[in-house]
């Protein structure tokens, strides 16, 4: 049993990040077959790109996947941290597959992802949870197989996490969800230790892939037919710095570019490390998509201050203006927290006419959690339930204002989309512009896959209608 360590999860000791490579021994490659298993994400773009590896090595064991958690031989849930209610989400869940598993000795139940990380987490599994077979973090994904095998083989709870990230590993196998968007991973953990956030100790400490393995990726991708990717990080433009050569993310902006892939996203950004030189890249280069998501979380200097958050206000229009300014036709989004401890009515207004400044593209707007083993979870000064729920919808009204406002001023456009499918609702295809807008319209099944121009004809709040243009 290797159990997760708060106090080793936070040391960020600089070692030399040694690359190896993933292989699974013979022996393991027949434990699924005849079995299914049920695979349920929740969190971020990592996750679920970690989830795409989860699948595709429990493929290659013989199981097959099913979505119907009441039969399956396998119930495995990758798990997020980041708020309370995503903690809830999966405790619920746990609690349904434990019904399931008294009408099924043999299922097996296990749990992984960023609440893996957690030591409260896992000293209730194991307390109060005896019926989860197995336990594996972050940093040991390529571990599953043998884990599996523990856990089929044993009564005992098999719990097996690293408070410590290892070795950046290369070639887990994958089976991407999209034959047309694939995400790749660049850099793994973050070192900004926001106050309010759990990532950094769920993660690990930051490292850079190598870019040769990332254009390589890439590169295998476009042979594929694949038409985007989105590079993954939890700060991307952090990208480099731990390398031991002069190397950073305009420059992988650049590399991946030439790889010819029709089009390159990257999330997330975080204001500090956005340099100049990146901004000129994204303007230069067609294929790196107009859209950059730069979360501000707060408007108040002295809230930023308190999250740690290393930019004031007035560096953040600073970067704002700048990337309005020089790439043509951006759109913008963000991230806000309301209800951050000791945040006043005043300083929520300062949030306010930020927005009303910016008038972002989109933006994802969130309470304040406290997460246990944060720094900011010691601060005085926690906000009420209702004030914080009250501004959260004050908020609201106010970016949404400006996703239509904005959408409107594309009525009549000719934009570029990556067609991805049939609506279940509307029945029509769908897709995304570059600038990253959502756009139902009618026309054949043959053009899923492909970059088709569309003329935007009505804008709504979250999404465009629009029509093939010819
Ligand atoms: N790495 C990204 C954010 C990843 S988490 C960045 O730095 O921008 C995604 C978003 O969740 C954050 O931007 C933040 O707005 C929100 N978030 C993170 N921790 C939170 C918490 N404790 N409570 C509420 N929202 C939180
Ligand atoms: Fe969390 Fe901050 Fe790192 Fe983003 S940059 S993952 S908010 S600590
Ligand atoms: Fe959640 Fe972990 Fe992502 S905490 S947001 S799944 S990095």
């Amino acid at each position: 049993m290797e159990l997760p360590d708060y106090v080793k999860a936070r040391k960020r000791n600089r070692e030399e990040v040694i690359k190896e490579f993933y292989q699974l021994p013979e022996e393991l490659k027949e434990i699924g077959r005849g079995k299914k298993y049920f695979l349920k994400t929740y969190g971020c773009q990592m996750n679920e790109h970690d989830s795409e590896n989860i699948k595709a090595m429990l493929e290659s064991l013989g199981f097959e996947e099913t979505d119907d958690y009441k039969n399956c031989d396998l119930a495995l849930l990758n798990t997020c941290s980041i708020r309370e209610n995503a903690h809830n989400k999966a405790f619920g869940m746990l609690g349904r597959l434990k019904h399931v598993k008294e009408n099924n000795k043999d299922l097996i139940i296990g749990l992984c992802g960023c609440m893996a990380q957690e030591e409260g987490v896992v000293s209730q599994i194991i307390n109060r949870y005896k019926y989860v077979n197995f336990v594996f973090g972050t940093h040991n994904i390529h571990r599953l197989p043998f884990i599996l095998n523990d856990a089929i083989n044993s009564n005992d709870q098999e719990i097996e996490v690293m408070s410590k990230e290892g070795n950046i590993v290369e070639d887990i196998p994958v089976k991407r969800d999209s034959k047309y968007k694939a995400y790749v991973n660049i850099i793994y953990g973050c070192d900004k230790f926001c106050t309010y956030c759990i990532v950094p100790y769920t993660r690990g400490e930051q490292r850079s892939r190598d870019p040769k393995d990332i254009v390589r990726e890439v590169e295998a991708l476009v042979r594929d037919g694949y038409q985007e990717v989105t590079l993954l990080g939890q700060n991307v433009n952090a990208y480099g710095k731990d390398l031991d050569y002069e190397y950073g993310m305009d420059k992988l902006l650049e590399d991946v570019s030439k790889t010819k892939i029709p089009r390159i996203r990257f999330m997330t950004s975080h204001p500090w490390d956005f340099t100049d030189e990146m901004i000129d890249v994204i303007a230069k280069y067609d294929n790196v998509m107009p859209y950059v998501h730069l979360p501000v979380q707060s408007g108040s200097s002295r809230i930023l201050k308190l999250m740690g958050r290393r930019y004031t206000k007035e560096d953040y229009l600073k970067l704002f203006d700048k990337i309005r300014n020089r790439i043509k036709n951006v759109s913008i989004s963000t991230d806000i927290i309301v209800g951050f401890p000791t945040e006043t009515e005043e300083d929520f207004k300062e949030t306010l006419d930020l927005c009303e400044y910016c008038k972002f593209d989109n933006a994802f707007t969130f309470i304040y959690s406290k997460r246990e083993g944060t720094a900011a979870a010691k601060l005085e000064g926690q906000i009420p339930q209702e004030v914080a729920e009250d501004r959260l919808q004050r908020l609201n009204k106010v970016v949404n204002k400006y996703f239509l406002e904005n959408n409107k001023k594309l009525e009549g456009k000719i934009v570029p989309v990556l067609v991805e499918g049939i609506s279940d609702k509307k029945k029509e295809l769908f897709g995304y512009t570059d600038t990253n807008k959502l756009i139902n319209f009618k026309g054949s099944a043959s053009l899923i896959g492909k970059i088709v121009p569309v003329k935007v004809v009505s804008a709504k709040t979250w999404s465009l209608d629009g029509e093939i243009s010819e």
